[in-house]
This record gives structure tokens, C-alpha cells and sequence, in this order.
């Protein structure tokens, strides 16, 4: 429990972290949490019954299939990390408003529900404060599919005599309007293209699973996707969430930063390519296997200068966890943020515990410095969490860290995986 108010007084969890270590030994990735956020509602597409397998145990999960069973899919959990969901018989398209506000990707019901029920209403979606997240271009590709979508009253409705396949351009390129784009055409009569689209590998993990389930998508991963629309998807299918590119970066960071030696297991290497390639640059050693990356660094790493882009570029998911690698870096870094307005709150969280970095909105200034030193600091976001764990783990003295709800949201037992490599890291509860 994040938080609760009992008699005026507010209990916060929060994570106690003892620095100085260097992490070594063997981690485990989970399954991507921003591919099953999209899985776990395109099934509402299909007439049958899924068994879906290496779903990360997350808040954002056990939220989404609250949801999913208020529309009517049966759900079962024969283990922690497996799930059956029976979606042959929905009994609504409207999802409880109250609880699609607390996460971003509750806007991928629009785009199954649309394409299943020809109508959907949810709340507009919440998620991490990283400036403003509009779904103009999700909007855009449901129109151009006969949709007719309003946003009224802090909730999204969108309605459909039929859909009918057609070509879309994005303006920008977006994970969520692609992949909503192709939930929407799925069923839709006759053929839709989306030009410009995302490549994550969640895109493609999403096309895989509903070509498993009988649609026909040809294309994910490029920039043009192929959707020619089938009459119903009824399948009973077995599927495996594909491994976390985001938790995987996020460790071989942490190794970079903490001079240690990690090898990630259970990831796809070349999901990471950008990353592999800037730990090169900063001084650090990789080594890839089929399925698991070495990495390990023996000095500070050297400056760098980074600029997220849109995949196969640097990922604005990784940004928080290599800034802290560049605030104990030899020399001045600079990190260009061209995916969201706001990503760089996590650094005056950084700055209580003795780094020197300017945030300059779209872009901060990271003045290397020799050593970090504890400090309480909040989560801004679940990377920025992240990030900060790393950053405990690297000071002088202890360091407290609250808002963990942010973290919860998207890192499986994430204390216990550190741990494991040698943290001294510990979960409380205490009155704030
Ligand atoms: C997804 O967010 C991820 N979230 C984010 O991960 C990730 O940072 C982001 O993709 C980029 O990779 C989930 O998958 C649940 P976008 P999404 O649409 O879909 C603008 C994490 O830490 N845009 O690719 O919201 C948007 O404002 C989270 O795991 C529009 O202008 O990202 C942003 O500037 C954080 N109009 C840019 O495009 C739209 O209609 C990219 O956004 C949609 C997006």
C-alpha cells in the first residue's frame, strides 16, 4: 500500500537504500509492461479464450484486467506471471471511468472495443506526468475508419456504424496511436495503412498476438503497416509477452553506474542496440549472447551526449536511467528530450543528492561530479523511480525514496531483483 491516512497521519512505503556497492551476479527480465498493457486489451477483439504467459506482475496489470472483467472477460491466474482471459461474451463497451484515469494505456480499450463493439467509452487516460500527452493522432485514425469520437466530461466516446479500412499518416510517431490504429482495423472492412508508424518492439509484439489470433498484419516494425480487416477473430491461442526491453536498459545501467558486472538475462540484445552502442562510448565493456547481455564497467564513465528519438534511437524510457550515469561522468553531458516536454524532473531529485545538472526543459546539462551522497527523494515518474534507485545505490550514505506507486506501475519486484545483485535495499512503511 503506497499510502494511507489513518487518524491525520499519512504511513508512505518507502524504499531505504545503503549506497557505495558495485552490483554484480545474474538478473532476470520480466515481460515487457508496454507490450501486455496493449495484449491484455486487443483480446477483447477475439472470440476465445487467450492464455497469455511472462506477464510482469505489476499494478498497471491487475488494474487493466479489473477492468477487462467489468466488460465481461472471465479471467483466471493459474501463476503470478500467466493469465487465461475467456472473451467470448462481453457484457459492456463502456469502461468505468474511475479507473481508466489511472494509467496511460487504458486508451487501447478505445481501439478493441471500437473494433469488436463498433463503440466504446472510457476516462481519459492518466499515466506519468511528462508533460502533455495528447490522442489527436489516435482520434485522427479512428475517424478515418467512420468513427465518430468525442471527448466530453473528462471521457473519450467513440461510436461506429461500421469501420471501413482506410490509409493513415501520423503526424508524430506514436506507440499508442499505432498500435490503437491497428486494434481499430483489425475487423474493419477491407484495408488500412499506417504510414509513419511506430517501430518499438511492442508494436510488433502486438501485431504477432493478434496474427496469432487470426488477423492479418504485415509490416510491423517498419514505418508502414498493413491491417487487411477479417470477419471475427475466434481463437483459443497461447502467447509470450516479449521480454522488457526498458527493464533490461534500466540494468545495464545500473551496471554502468555502480562500476559493477551484470549479465541480463532472459532480453532480446538487439533491442537494445542504441543503448549497447552509447555504454561502448561511455567507457563500459558488452558482451551479447542469444538471449542475455554482459555488461561491466571498471572506471567513470566518460561524457556523452544523447538525444531520445522515436525506435530504433535512444529511448526516452531510458533517459533518467543514463542521466544518472552522466552525473558522475568525466566532463559535461548534454541530453536532448525530443519525445515528451517535461522528462527531466528526476534531476532536481539528483541535484538534492549532489549532482549538478541544469534542466533546461527540452534539454538539461549534466556537470560531471565525482560521487553522489544520500538523500530523501521522491519519484516523479516510474523511470525517473528507477533512475533513482540506481542513483541510491551509487551514493555515500543512505537514501530514502517515496512515491513508489510510480514504480510499482511498471518494475516487477523490483527491490528484490537489486537485491539480488548485491544492493542493500529495503522496503518501509513510515509516517510521513
Ligand atoms: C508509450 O507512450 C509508452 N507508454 C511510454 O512509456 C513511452 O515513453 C512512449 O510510448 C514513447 O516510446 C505505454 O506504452 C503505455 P507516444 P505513448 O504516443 O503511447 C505525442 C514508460 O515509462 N503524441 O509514442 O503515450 C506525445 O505527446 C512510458 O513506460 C501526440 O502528440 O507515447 C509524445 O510527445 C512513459 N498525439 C510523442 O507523441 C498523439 O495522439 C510520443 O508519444 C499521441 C502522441
Amino acid at each position: 500500500m503506497e499510502f494511507c491516512k489513518f487518524m491525520g497521519v499519512i504511513i508512505l512505503d518507502k524504499l531505504v537504500i545503503k549506497g557505495g556497492t558495485r552490483l554484480k551476479g545474474e538478473v532476470s527480465i520480466s515481460g515487457a509492461k508496454n507490450a501486455v498493457l496493449a495484449l491484455l486489451p486487443a483480446t477483447l477483439l477475439n472470440e476465445g479464450v487467450c492464455t497469455i504467459n511472462n506477464i510482469p506482475n505489476i499494478s498497471d496489470v491487475k488494474i487493466l484486467c479489473s477492468i477487462l472483467q467489468e466488460l465481461g472477460a472471465v479471467i483466471t491466474w493459474p501463476t503470478p506471471n500467466e493469465i487465461t482471459i475467456d472473451t467470448r461474451h462481453l457484457i459492456s463497451h463502456e469502461a468505468p471511468l474511475e479507473m481508466t484515469s489511472k494509467f496511460r494505456a487504458s486508451y487501447y480499450l478505445l481501439g478493441s472495443l471500437l473494433g469488436r463493439c463498433h463503440a466504446a467509452t472510457i476516462g481519459l487516460p492518466g499515466g506519468c506526468n511528462l508533460g502533455p500527452r495528447p490522442i489527436d493522432q489516435h482520434i485522427k485514425g479512428f475517424e478515418a475508419l467512420g468513427a465518430k469520437v468525442e471527448v466530453t466530461q473528462g471521457k473519450i466516446v467513440a461510436k461506429a456504424k461500421k469501420l471501413i479500412g482506410n490509409p493513415v499518416y501520423l503526424d508524430i510517431v506514436s506507440v499508442g496511436a499505432t498500435i490503437n490504429i491497428m486494434l481499430a482495423s483489425v475487423l474493419a472492412e477491407g484495408t488500412t495503412v499506417i504510414d509513419n508508424a511506430a517501430k518499438e518492439p511492442h508494436v510488433v509484439d502486438v501485431a504477432n498476438f493478434l496474427n496469432t489470433m487470426g488477423a492479418d498484419i504485415r509490416g510491423a516494425g517498419t514505418d508502414i503497416i498493413k491491417i487487411n480487416g477479417v470477419k471475427k477473430l475466434q481463437s483459443n491461442v497461447t502467447y509470450s509477452v516479449v521480454p522488457d526491453q526498458i527493464e533490461a536498459g534500466t540494468f545495464m545501467l545500473a551496471a554502468v553506474a555502480t562500476r559493477g558486472d551484470l549479465v541480463i538475462k532472459n532480453c532480446i540484445p538487439e533491442h537494445l542496440d542504441c543503448l549497447t552502442a552509447k555504454i561502448i562510448e561511455m567507457g563500459g565493456n558488452v558482451e551479447i549472447e542469444d538471449d542475455s547481455i554482459h555488461v561491466w564497467m571498471k572506471d567513470r564513465p566518460n561524457k556523452a551526449i544523447i538525444k531520445t528519438q522515436p525506435y530504433p534511437g535512444f529511448p526516452t524510457d531510458l533517459q533518467p536511467q543514463i542521466g544518472v550515469c552522466l552525473a558522475i561522468s568525466n566532463g559535461t553531458s548534454i541530453i536532448n528530450e525530443s519525445i515528451f516536454e517535461s522528462r527531466f524532473q528526476y534531476t532536481a531529485e539528483l541535484n538534492k543528492m549532489g549532482a549538478k545538472i541544469i534542466d533546461q526543459g527540452k534539454s538539461a546539462i549534466f556537470e560531471g561530479v565525482k560521487e553522489l551522497y544520500g538523500s530523501s527523494v521522491e519519484a516523479t515518474d516510474l523511470r525517473a523511480g528507477a533512475a533513482l534507485i540506481i542513483a541510491g545505490i551509487v551514493a555515500n550514505g543512505e537514501t530514502k525514496l517515496s512515491n513508489l506507486n510510480h514504480i510499482d506501475r511498471g518494475y516487477e519486484n523490483i527491490e528484490e531483483k537489486f537485491r539480488k545483485i548485491g544492493a542493500n535495499i529495503v522496503r518501509i512503511t513510515e509516517e510521513d
